[in-house]
């Protein structure tokens, strides 16, 4: 924690309260409020968290107004362009960019852990066959607390590095078995000469009776999708970890709590909701109609993928999950395809229209990764699984900043109550 060189002063009545401001390196500063209950007798009112800093970090750092996305300091647009999946992996967990020898060893050791415990086939098979493979994932995760014993002393820094380890590695063989069930295929053991993006294709679409290529146009498009998916900072997923986290819970418990959050459509479930919507407008003359609807104050209806809590200018991700979409597309021939027809014409209605400009509603990376992986080949059960694998090293990350934190306490949030004041029991005979 830095030391606080300003002060803002509170009056409330007749008393003032001088609070420290601790000055980030970059971002707005923070006026630390955790003495205020203790001096002044009042919380502080946030429902949303929009203007509270839960923590300190120095993991990611994000400029809304900019556009702007860096992990340990490095753009995302360099990272996406430059760099591969578990390159960044290891810069989120470890805080520097690996030598190559460093790179070597912590390939080896992702790709020697992806293998599950052979028991946990049997778990798979207790779900009904129509199971979400998110409700897979939020259980099977959360199993490996009772599969993988020596790894959940959170009091441990080698358990927790281990416990890193096997998330990372375990999350694609998990999602692409949580898919394999759903569509009555056998499950595709990982392969340890493919890298990470490629062995998940396989293990996704590679079936005993023959052959499967992965191709490596692919192969680099499923590995920016991860690196662009890898962390958001405090999120509503990485904060639910970090809060199951902070009571002591296991690390499997706490990123199966992060797969919870993270399923819901305003947040990394807008993927899923994203496409289900192109496919219900079905067709470019039906577009004025759902934007009227989008505008409309008394329908609950949104434009799935557009707008974000913290880009009001642009997501930087989606601008390369664009480029991207663009390069998949063209590999597989499929520029004519309807849904693609719909959502090009929708970005572009809806980045002309005044609402949205007024609102700053972009599109975020939820509306191209939808489309990348519909051309793919996956259905959109599988778009949420695959956000969950990326963001675990986001979650593993902050999750390990957190407990070797020495000012880690539980959280605890307060509120502001409405309801009765203390009263007398009624006999029920009396109500
Ligand atoms: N379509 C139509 N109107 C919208 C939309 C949208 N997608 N998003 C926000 N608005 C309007 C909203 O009605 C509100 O209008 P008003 O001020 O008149 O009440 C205004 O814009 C601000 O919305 P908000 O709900 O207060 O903003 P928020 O910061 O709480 O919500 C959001 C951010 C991402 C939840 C929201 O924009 C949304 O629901 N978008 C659709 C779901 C989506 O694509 N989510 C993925 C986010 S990116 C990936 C991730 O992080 O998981």
């Amino acid at each position: 924690m830095t030391e606080a060189k300003k002060t803002a002063k509170l009056t409330i009545g007749e008393n003032s309260y001088d609070l420290p401001i601790f000055s980030p390196t970059a971002g707005p500063d923070v006026i630390d409020i955790r003495k205020l209950y203790g001096e002044a007798g009042v919380f502080t009112y946030d429902p949303g968290f929009t203007s509270t800093a839960s923590c300190d970090s120095t993991i990611t750092f994000i400029d809304g107004g900019k556009g702007e996305l860096l992990h340990r300091g490095y753009p995302i647009d360099q990272l996406a362009g430059k760099s591969h999946y578990l390159e960044v992996c290891y810069l989120l967990l470890y805080g520097e960019l690996p030598s190559a020898a460093q790179l070597e060893d912590f390939e080896s050791t992702i790709t020697r852990h992806t293998m599950l415990h052979e028991q946990m086939v049997n778990f798979f098979r207790g779900f009904r066959r129509d199971a979400h493979p998110m409700a897979v994932m939020v259980g099977v995760v959360g199993a490996m607390s009772a599969f993988y014993h020596d790894s959940t002393d959170v009091n441990d820094e080698r358990q927790r590095e281990i416990a890193s380890h096997r998330l990372i590695a375990k999350m694609p063989t998990i999602a692409a078995w949580a898919y394999k069930y759903s569509v009555g295929q056998p499950f595709v053991y990982p392969r340890n000469d493919l890298d990470y993006a490629a062995n998940f294709l396989h293990m996704c679409f590679a079936v005993p009776a023959e052959e499967y290529h992965v191709d490596p146009i692919l192969s680099r498009a499923m590995d920016r999708i991860f690196i662009l998916h890898a962390d958001h900072e405090q999120n509503a997923s990485t904060s639910t970890v970090r809060l199951a986290s902070s009571s002591g819970a296991n690390p499997f418990a706490c990123i199966a709590a992060g797969i919870a959050c993270l399923w819901g459509p305003a947040h990394g479930g807008a993927n899923q909701a994203c496409l289900e919507m192109l496919k219900e407008i079905g067709g470019v003359d039906r577009i004025p109609e759902y934007i009227a609807r989008a505008k409309d104050k008394n329908d609950p209806f949104r434009l799935m993928g557009f707008g974000h809590r913290v880009y009001k200018n642009f997501d930087p991700r989606a601008t390369v999950m664009k480029q991207s979409a663009d390069e998949v597309l063209d590999l597989l021939g499929i520029e004519n395809n309807p849904l693609l027809q719909v959502a090009k014409e929708l970005e572009k209605i809806a980045l002309e229209d005044e609402y949205f400009a007024e609102k700053k509603l972009f599109p975020n990376v939820d509306f191209y990764s939808g489309i990348i992986l519909e051309a793919m080949g996956f259905p959109t059960s599988m778009f949420t699984p695959i956000f969950a694998l990326s963001r675990t090293v986001g979650w593993v990350s902050q999750w390990k900043e957190m407990i070797a934190d020495p000012q880690n306490k539980i959280g605890r949030p307060r509120q502001l109550y409405l309801g009765e004041t203390a009263r007398d029991y009624v006999d029920i005979e009396k109500r």
